[in-house]
């Protein structure tokens, strides 16, 4: 785990929106109460890459949430091309292969994060796909892959964040989605954690999308989670 100098740095919006513009109203409205975006593939592929350059010349900081895996070099030259954004965290799917192609791409200031199994995936689904284990041990192998490899950090459910804590040691970066505010609507995440359980879990960074983006008051509900993250 690591200590965030600025509170804000602990929670990354999730900017699934459809286009930049929206993505921009969004950051505009937000203001100086958030540091760091999150941009998956919806607004990747929509002009999200330029914007990621335009925030870091800004000083915000940005998560690219790529889910890169290929073979070797393909991994270890697209990691070093994104390496150019400035931007701060990159996914990668949790793969040795992919991770150890990660590492020797990555360029100064970029930390690669790796997804263990998606969460949308059961037991049956991981047998579908021709895994022997059950997602559980799955998880943890992959986990404790990652950590010899030297993975920056990984990307966990709320559901496995302590468990996996216990299998990476306190160097690795946990960043987890599936949080939301006391009272909040869940969404279609299943299993939630508020901000504060969270913080109490020894998660780095908490990814929050919906209860913000759909806020009528983006700033405030963005103050509300830092405040209970600290
Ligand atoms: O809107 P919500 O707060 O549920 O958004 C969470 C963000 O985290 C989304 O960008 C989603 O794709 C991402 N995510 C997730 N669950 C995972 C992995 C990523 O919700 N297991």
């Amino acid at each position: 785990m690591t200590d965030t100098a600025d509170p804000r740095d602990r929670l990354i919006v999730a900017l699934d929106l459809p286009g930049v513009p929206e993505a921009e109203a969004l950051i505009d409205r937000i203001g100086e109460a958030a540091t760091f975006y999150k941009i998956g593939y919806q607004l990747a592929y929509a002009g999200g890459l330029a914007l990621a350059e335009r925030l870091v010349a800004r000083g915000l900081k940005v998560f690219l949430d790529l889910k890169l895996h290929d073979i070797g070099n393909t991994v270890a030259e697209g990691v070093r091309a994104a390496s150019g954004s400035g931007a701060t965290f990159l996914t990668v799917h949790a793969y040795p292969q992919t991770m150890r192609a990660a590492l020797r791409g990555r360029g100064a200031g970029l930390k690669i994060l790796a997804v263990t199994v998606l969460t949308s995936y059961d037991d049956a689904d991981a047998a579908e796909a021709g895994y022997a284990l059950p997602v559980a041990e799955l998880v943890a192998k992959r986990a404790a892959q990652a950590a010899e490899i030297g993975i920056d950090g990984l990307v966990c459910s709320a559901a496995e964040a302590v468990s996996i804590r216990r299998i990476v040691g306190p160097e690795r970066l946990i960043v987890t989605p599936g949080i939301r505010p006391a009272g909040a609507a869940a969404g279609d995440q299943k299993r939630v954690m508020t901000p504060g359980q969270a913080r109490d879990a020894g998660i780095d960074h908490v990814v929050v999308g919906r209860p913000i983006t759909g806020a009528a008051d983006p700033r405030a509900a963005v103050q509300a989670i830092v405040a209970a993250l600290t």
